[in-house]
């Protein structure tokens, strides 16, 4: 089977208060986007990649990425699911229904290239696939809700794990889980979400906990730290 991947690029980084979608904004002076692609990308596993891009998109075309002709783009969508829905229907024509298929945020620039290696190792005679996590490593605290919240008790966070990207998945199990976890409304926030409401329960493979999702301002000089030191 090939391995495609998909990077959705289509949010608006609403709690990022930029002038622009987060994904244009620079570190280094490169758009994350680009960042996130080339680490990707220079791993040499994907057969394609797919883009899923806002319809009010304007900045693409500024993009090294954009001149890259490994790289496709199609519409996305209003939520994430439906951007990454959009880009699986955008590759129909080239895929088998057994390849494998990455989803990784755009918004997720300090991905290694080492956790990628080890996802593929590790899931690649996998019938159904997984995705990249890290252990809680906080205590957490459940809230008996009021106007002063107050903690109801303590979580066990020993089976407890944070879901990063990629996330891989079989082509077309990958669809028809999406398809169906929309038809039954339930909420799809990430791939793995959708696979296990249709029973087929992904893999997880620990990642190091620094594949942050850049999603407010002060992540941004975090994502610039880490990047220094990849
Ligand atoms: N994304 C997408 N299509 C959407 C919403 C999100 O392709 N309709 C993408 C984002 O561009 C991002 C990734 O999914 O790369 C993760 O989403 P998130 O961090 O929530 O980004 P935004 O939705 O842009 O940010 P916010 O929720 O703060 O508005
Ligand atoms: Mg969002």
């Amino acid at each position: 089977p090939k391995y495609w991947l998909i990077v959705p690029a289509a949010g608006i980084g609403q709690r990022m208060k930029a002038e622009y979608p987060k994904q244009y904004l620079r570190i280094n002076n490169r758009f994350i986007l680009d960042i996130t692609l080339s680490r990707l990308m220079d791993s040499g596993l994907f057969a394609g990649c797919m883009v899923p891009l806002n319809a009010d998109d304007q900045w693409w075309p500024e993009s090294d990425a954009s001149s890259d002709d490994r790289i496709q783009t199609c519409s996305g969508g209003t939520e994430r699911v439906d951007s990454v829905l959009s880009a699986l229907y955008a590759l129909n024509e080239q895929v088998a229904a057994d390849d494998w298929v990455l989803v990784h945020d755009a918004a997720r620039p300090c991905v290694h290239s080492a956790d990628l290696a080890n996802l593929v190792s590790t899931l690649s005679d996998h019938s159904v696939g997984g995705l990249l996590a890290a252990p809680v490593a906080d205590t957490l605290k459940k809230a008996r809700p009021g106007s002063e919240a107050t903690v109801s008790e303590t979580v066990d966070r020993s089976q407890l794990w944070r879901a990063l990207t990629p996330q891989m998945f079989r082509y077309s199990l990958l669809v028809n889980a999406l398809e169906t976890a929309l038809k039954e409304g339930v909420p799809v926030t990430d791939e793995s979400s959708a696979m296990e409401f249709s029973g087929n329960m992904p893999v997880l493979v620990e990642g190091r906990p620094d594949n942050i999702k850049i999603t407010v301002p002060a992540d941004l000089d975090l994502a610039g730290f880490i990047l220094g030191r990849l």
